[in-house]
């Protein structure tokens, strides 16, 4: 059978720091620079999540796109739209919020809807040059 990969464009502003709360304000400031900041600072994140699987024969899709941009507005969206992720968002109360660890976060809460056999992959960007891609 042939494989499709199906993608959706979402995304969402939210606040964030680098910083380990076990590391010194100088160690912060040495390795993440600007971006330690203690008053945060924000990015306008834009994500491209596909899935990539067989044609469903009877209907044609791979997934239903509407199944699609409900599940990022719910599990993403409407979790970290506007929010500071270290201090709002659960999942980096403990974790860096790097471009890095969002995607990996991400990609965890999205991989409930795959069905068997689909694979996913998410495309972070935090600035129009700088992103990041997991998958699994
Ligand atoms: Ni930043």
């Amino acid at each position: 059978m042939k494989r499709v990969k199906v993608s959706r464009k979402a995304h969402f502003n939210a606040a964030h720091r680098l910083y380990r709360k076990d590391w010194t304000d100088d160690q912060n400031s040495t390795n993440f620079g600007k971006c330690a900041n203690p008053h945060y600072h924000g990015h306008n994140y834009e994500l491209i999540v596909s899935v990539t699987g067989e044609i469903n024969p009877a209907t044609g899709y791979v997934m239903d796109m509407k199944v699609l941009k409900d599940h990022i507005k719910s599990e993403v969206e409407d979790a970290f739209d506007h929010k500071n992720l270290n201090l709002e968002v659960p999942e980096f109360a403990d974790l860096n919020p790097t471009a890095e660890n969002i995607v990996v976060v991400i990609h965890e809460k999205l991989k409930p809807i795959l069905q068997p056999g689909q694979s996913l992959e998410v495309v972070l960007y935090e600035t129009p040059r700088n992103f990041v891609t997991y998958s699994e």
